[in-house]
């Protein structure tokens, strides 16, 4: 198991580019491989959950090249994937899990979905109750004292499907898609609806490759669709800008301008958060590439103050809420998170994660059951911490540790191969 050692940053000025968007990399792979024909994609995030999506993908038949700048995948058409010969094995990714099910859930044949220990432990009744009403077979573990919900590994008899209109309980990305790609399937229109809008990249990736989608307040897949190859360029992920962006905010002296980071508007929610915090965020030179928009943020250290976030924001900065909690340390007053019971169910409990780390830094936090309450500003003390196996608390905590006076030794950081490759040599940069 690795660590990360960090100490007390030098002011953060420069360029730089953050690795390709995970969402968008899984989502080429995965619609690139249903599509018809050859489907080129660059600026892939070659990390270890996009690596997974790719390993299930070959063993359903799909031939898949990678080398250092592009990835090619052949694409078999809405009907070309095979029976796997053995067990799909999705490591430490919910996005895999959960699109993959739906894509399988429209087959022709069985096949069995499994992850690593974290990935057991995630919920996948949100996704087994519309793929059922939608005519699927899913099977899944019980787990003793949570009674009514299923949990990996996942048995899916692929059939015969119908379109259906959803309206998701919780707003997630993943079960939206789940049903959506399920929906490429399914005789008859398939319309979901989502009270708070979640990240759209499946919308925006289906258009891409030729289907057809009407938006509004509400989201349809229109019936016997055909994909057909395109190119895909990925942005830079914002989540992973997001670590970056709030160091150059928080370390006094700094500006950064970060180059081609993906700019939807599902997911620019953390640019929200800094400016209202106080912080100095600005967008640059946005253009649209392959249906996604992008462009340059450049951030400058500032003042920041507390403030109160819930409600409509929430899934659009579901990932950045460690890194946030990380900037209410630092903002004078108060920060309170509501709404935000669904990171109870991400790679760790991330409510009891953020907690517990940051209270080792000597800040005030108070977990509530949805969110926590933070007061600042708190002059930071390093100490050892622990990961937990999550990325994203492994980044942020990392990020605190650059704001804290003495060394900060964040253990278990193999788990940030999942989203940022090359993040340790990043932040050693600002040392
Ligand atoms: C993702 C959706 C979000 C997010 C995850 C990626 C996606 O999960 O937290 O990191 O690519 O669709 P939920 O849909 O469970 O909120």
């Amino acid at each position: 198991m690795s660590q990360l050692l960090v100490q007390q940053a030098k002011a953060i000025t420069g360029e730089i580019t953050v690795p390709g968007d995970k969402s968008i990399s899984h989502r080429a792979i995965m619609i690139g491989s249903i599509a018809n024909g050859e489907t080129k994609i660059t600026g892939f995030l070659a990390s270890a959950d996009c690596l997974a999506t790719i390993d299930c993908f070959r063993k359903l038949g799909i031939e898949i090249k990678k080398n250092k700048t592009e990835i090619r995948v052949k694409g078999k058409g809405l009907r070309g994937l095979v029976r796997p010969r053995e067990r799909l094995y999705t490591g430490n990714s919910g996005t895999t899990i959960r699109l993959l099910a739906g894509i399988l859930a429209g087959q022709s044949f069985t096949a069995e979905i499994s992850g690593d220990e974290s990935i057991g432990r995630r919920p996948m009744g949100r996704i087994a109750k519309p793929l059922r009403s939608m005519g699927a077979d899913i099977q899944g573990r019980a787990m003793p004292g949570k009674e009514g919900e299923l949990f990996p590994p996942l048995i899916i008899n692929g059939g015969k499907l119908h379109g259906i209109n959803y309206e998701l309980p919780v707003a997630s990305a993943q079960v939206k898609s789940a049903v959506l790609l399920a929906g490429l399937y399914a005789e008859g229109e398939t319309t979901v609806r989502e009270k708070n809008f979640s990240r759209d990249h499946t919308e925006r990736m289906i258009e891409h490759f030729g289907g057809t989608i009407e938006r509004g307040g509400l989201v349809t897949l229109k019936p016997t669709q055909e994909l057909n190859a395109r190119e895909v360029d990925v942005p830079g992920d914002i989540s992973s800008a997001a670590f970056i962006l709030a160091a150059a905010t928080m370390v006094t002296g700094s500006e950064l301008r970060i180059r081609n980071v993906g700019l939807n508007p599902t997911r620019t929610g953390i640019l929200e958060i800094i400016h209202r915090m106080g912080g100095s965020v600005e967008v640059e030179n946005e253009i649209i590439i392959s249906g996604e928009p992008r462009g340059e943020i450049v951030a400058r250290s500032a003042r920041l103050h507390g403030i109160k976030i819930d409600g409509e924001i929430i899934p659009r900065i579901i990932d950045e809420i460690p890194i946030i909690a990380v900037l209410a340390s630092q903002a004078e007053g108060v920060t309170e998170i509501r709404d935000a019971r669904e990171l109870r169910v991400k790679e760790s409990d991330r409510i009891k994660t953020i907690a517990t780390e940051l209270r080792k830094f000597g800040v005030a936090v108070e977990e509530l059951d949805d969110g926590l309450r933070i007061s600042g500003p708190v002059k930071l003390k390093g100490g050892t911490i622990e990961s937990s196996g999550d990325h994203r608390i492994a980044m942020a905590m990392a990020i605190a540790g650059l704001c804290a006076t003495g060394r900060t030794v964040i253990e278990d950081t193999d788990c940030i191969e999942t989203s940022f490759p090359g993040f340790a040599e990043m932040v050693r940069q600002f040392i």
